[in-house]
């Protein structure tokens, strides 16, 4: 392939130049990309990218990632200055409307927010359903995708006001359903949310309070849950992400959207890793197993993962595991936790990796999940309930990322297209001559 004309390719096929139109488009920061859309029209050709590495399949505006430079902007601000100086709701405000809210807008916002916290009460009886040994991403999952069977008056897809409540819905009670799953999980009542308590706050006041006393939330874990909140709440087009955009571009209501993605966050490769970190570490239980470990990692035939490193955009660190981080030691001194033997692993562990060739060379550097785990943990979250809370995280870009398609008018069903590589047509065979 080599340019031509402004605009346009020249292809090499079977030995004949062929001249396609496929204009230059340009991002306001980042690599340009290749309008191919004409491409099958013009040549009769299709692109094959599995795994989507090379292909950007819709623009955006919310979040940039420089995966080399490990740079992550949302709408325009860096990571670190939104979990430094601001909080969760105010970056949902920011990933949802595309601009930090004044005074006013931030107190409408957080109203509208509070007004919907609460979930219908006949929701409730969804979770008896359930196993109480089921995962709480089982239970997420079905809740979530159940909203659309309880808000008809939000379901217009084309309504404006109804994008906005269900927004609202789903950033107020995922919080609330991810609580009650763990809730249902060990059998105690499920707390109603409290609108006087912050965002952070009332999770972790729905997941730790009992009726029979009196709870109160420690504002450094407070903080701290906030932090890892911002952390997570979008991330580009990532698989949960896509599968958002996905399911909405066929025009399916906003819950059933985000209950899609609560599956595909679902998967160890993706927002399971941090619960997998956490297995990982308990597996090498001891520093004097970490070489063995490591030499498992390096054997292509072990199909062990460094869990918590790599990442397909970044090939540096990733700015979200810095920040973590430093969290981690701020949650643990809170605690007063002098010595945790995870964190030691995970930090001996970290050493080692970064100072070894094998990953080096594959420039795999810790992601957000390398520390969440060890912080969640800490601050008493059971493991089974990681993944859960980077959900009620991420409901806030799925839905940003979901409404900014709705506003697209060059929105259009997703559709990839594929190369076969089966039998060409050929005749039934009756059972008998098979
Ligand atoms: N440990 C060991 N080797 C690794 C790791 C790892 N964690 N990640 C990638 N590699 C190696 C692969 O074996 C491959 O080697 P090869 O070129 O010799 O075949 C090379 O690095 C590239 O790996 P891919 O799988 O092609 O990279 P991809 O971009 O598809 O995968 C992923 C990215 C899934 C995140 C991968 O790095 C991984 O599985 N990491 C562990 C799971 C994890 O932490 N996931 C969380 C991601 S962040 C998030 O979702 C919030």
């Amino acid at each position: 392939m080599s340019g031509s004309a402004p605009g346009s390719v020249t292809v090499t096929l079977d030995g004949t130049n062929h001249t396609a139109k496929m204009p230059l488009m340009a991002g306001t920061i980042g690599p340009s990309v290749f309008d191919i859309r004409k491409l099958y029209a013009d040549l009769g050709v299709f692109t094959y990218d599995p795994g989507y590495g090379g292909t950007a399949a819709c623009d955006s505006k919310i979040t940039y990632i420089d995966g080399d430079e490990g740079v992550l902007l949302h709408r325009g601000y860096p990571i670190d200055q939104l979990a430094e100086k601001s909080t969760f709701l105010e970056v949902a405000h920011l990933l949802l409307n595309g601009e930090l809210p004044t005074r006013e807008e931030m107190a409408e916002f957080e109203r509208g927010v509070l007004h919907h916290t609460m979930v219908h009460e006949q929701l409730r009886q969804f979770y008896n359903g359930f196993r109480r040994d089921a995962h709480p991403m089982a239970v997420l999952c079905g809740v979530v995708g159940a909203l659309s069977a309880f808000y008809h008056d939000s379901l217009d897809i084309n309504n404006p006001d109804h994008r906005r409540i269900s927004a609202f819905r789903l950033i107020a009670k995922v919080p609330t359903i991810a609580a009650w799953a763990y809730k249902y999980s060990v059998g105690q009542p499920f707390m109603y949310p409290r609108n006087d308590l912050g965002y952070a706050e009332n999770f972790l006041y729905m997941m730790n309070a009992v009726p029979a006393e009196p709870y109160h939330v420690n504002p450094v874990l407070a903080r701290a849950m906030d932090r890892i909140l911002i952390l997570h709440a979008d991330h580009e087009q990532n698989a949960s992400t896509s599968t958002v955009r996905l399911a909405g571009s066929t025009g399916a209501n906003p819950f059933a959207c985000i209950a899609a993605g609560i599956a595909s966050l679902w998967g160890p490769a993706h927002g399971g890793a941090n619960e997998a970190v956490l297995k990982m570490l308990a597996e090498i239980g001891d520093k004097s197993a970490i070489p063995d470990f490591i030499a498992k990692v390096k054997d292509k035939n072990s199909h062990v993962r460094l869990m918590g490193f790599g990442h397909r955009v970044y090939k540096n660190y990733d700015p979200r595991a810095k920040i973590m981080e430093r969290t981690c030691h701020e949650v643990l001194d809170e605690l007063g936790i002098k010595d945790d033997p995870l964190l030691d692993l995970a930090l001996e562990l970290e050493h080692i990796a970064l100072h070894d060739d094998y990953f080096i060379s594959k420039k795999l550097y810790p992601n957000v999940d390398f520390y969440s785990g060890i912080i969640l943990k800490a601050m008493g979250i059971p493991t089974s309930m990681f993944t859960v809370l980077f959900a009620v995280a991420r409901t806030v870009g799925w839905i940003s990322q979901w409404k900014e398609m709705m506003e697209d008018p060059l929105q259009r069903i997703g559709r990839p297209r594929q190369v076969y590589t089966g039998h060409s047509q050929r005749d039934y065979v009756a059972v008998g001559a098979r």
